[in-house]
């Protein structure tokens, strides 16, 4: 039996906490002993450090990973029409903002092993209109950043990576050199929500680039396009990370491989777990990225939501991200997309359980799920 003081949580922030908390709760307090609230020193450390760890010219700090997105395609300066291809097996947000700006976003249909955007079928889907190509790296592990990057080179496309369930993963290219997820594209963007890899106690997000004047773009937007006071180079935004979250995120920072191998180890424990069951496919990891389990997501043949309805009667919590593929939902309709029309997506959002993932889980709990799970489906 799991005691109650082991009780299972999909992510678990109580107990890693206690782990920072002093630096946390030091943090915090001179944040309001100083009143610098917004933009204040640690917002700008946090920037610089973010810089160092991903190798980027830039990182913009900014409200939420939604706000990053949006910002991002501001800063290319995209005319309503322009289409964006990217993928409908996502969190609403990366489609979204395409949308809300005007723009058509183009769905591509997910790589079966990777939960990724196939980019096989990327060049199919480009006409004179597209402009921009925004990768998704789902569940923690980069998406085929070589072949994007060379398609958006030969057709004059931008690349904006979403990077909001894999910062810290690494992209290995052909050649073995590596870079950072979000590095790679012109602009990448990411989500401090609290459940995200590197997570903040409310919301935040942040945009990198490797181009300058990319990056200076991006810093007016975020700033109501101000360049110097009560003076509008660009029609921006008001998307800031406040200090608070700042000094959490700093804390975090400096643990972040850590916490991606804490999640490795808890994927491994699953995999072993489940390896060779007919009707288990554990995540496929790819050659050309580590992963850092954002989510560690099984594909289930049968009957998925028995499943879930079991483990949860059982205690143990699980999540179906995602469990309606964009182009088929009501808002995303008028864009003429029917069912049929990405099979691998459509397909995948009936199978996909995401089970307990994050950085404090025990072996006695690991073994205490997959036990469940197994039971579960074998009974
Ligand atoms: C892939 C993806 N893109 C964008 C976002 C949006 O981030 P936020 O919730 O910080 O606006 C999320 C967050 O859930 C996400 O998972």
């Amino acid at each position: 039996m799991i005691s109650k003081s082991q009780d299972i949580k999909m992510v678990d922030l109580q107990t890693q906490y206690h782990h920072i908390k002093d630096e946390i709760d030091s943090g915090i307090a001179q944040v309001i002993s100083t009143g610098a609230f917004v933009n204040g020193p640690p917002v700008k450390q946090f920037a610089k450090d973010l810089e160092t760890y991903l190798e980027v010219a830039k990182v913009v700090p900014c409200g939420n990973g939604t706000d990053a997105l949006q910002i991002a395609l501001m800063a290319l300066g995209l005319q309503p029409g322009d289409e964006v291809i990217t993928v409908a097996f996502t969190f609403v947000a990366t489609a979204e903002v395409i949308a809300l700006l005007g723009l058509k976003p183009v769905f591509v249909d997910i790589d079966p092993e990777t939960f990724n955007i196939d980019v096989a079928q990327i060049e199919a889907k480009i006409t004179e209109k597209t402009k921009c190509i925004i990768p998704v790296h789902l569940f923690g592990q980069c998406s085929n950043m070589e072949a994007i990057m060379e398609i958006a080179n030969k057709h004059n496309l931008a690349v904006i990576e979403d990077n909001a369930q894999a910062i810290g993963s690494e992209y290995i290219f052909e050649d073995g050199t590596t870079k950072k997820a979000g590095a790679i594209g012109h602009i990448g963007t990411t989500s401090f929500y609290p459940s995200k890899n590197l997570g903040c106690y409310g919301d935040g997000g942040a945009l990198f680039s490797n181009d300058a004047e990319l990056g200076e773009k991006i810093r007016l937007i975020a700033n109501h396009g101000q360049k110097v006071k009560y003076h509008y180079s660009e029609i921006g935004v008001n998307s800031r990370l406040d200090s608070f979250q700042a000094v959490v995120l700093n804390a975090k920072l400096k643990h972040l491989d850590d916490y991606a191998n804490k999640r490795r180890a808890a994927a491994d424990y699953y995999d072993n777990a489940f390896a060779n069951h007919d009707a288990i496919t554990t995540p496929i990891r790819s050659a050309s990225s580590t992963h850092v389990f954002h989510q560690y997501t099984l594909l289930v043949d049968g009957d998925r939501d028995a499943l879930q309805a079991t483990l949860k009667e059982k205690g143990i919590p699980s999540m179906v991200y995602y469990p309606h593929p964009l182009h088929l939902e009501p808002a995303y309709l008028g864009y003429g997309y029917k069912e049929g029309d990405l099979p691998v997506t459509e397909e995948y959002a009936k199978k996909v359980i995401s089970l307990p993932m994050h950085t404090e889980l025990t072996e006695e709990q690991l073994e205490h799920i997959t036990k469940m799970v197994l039971n579960s489906i074998d009974a």
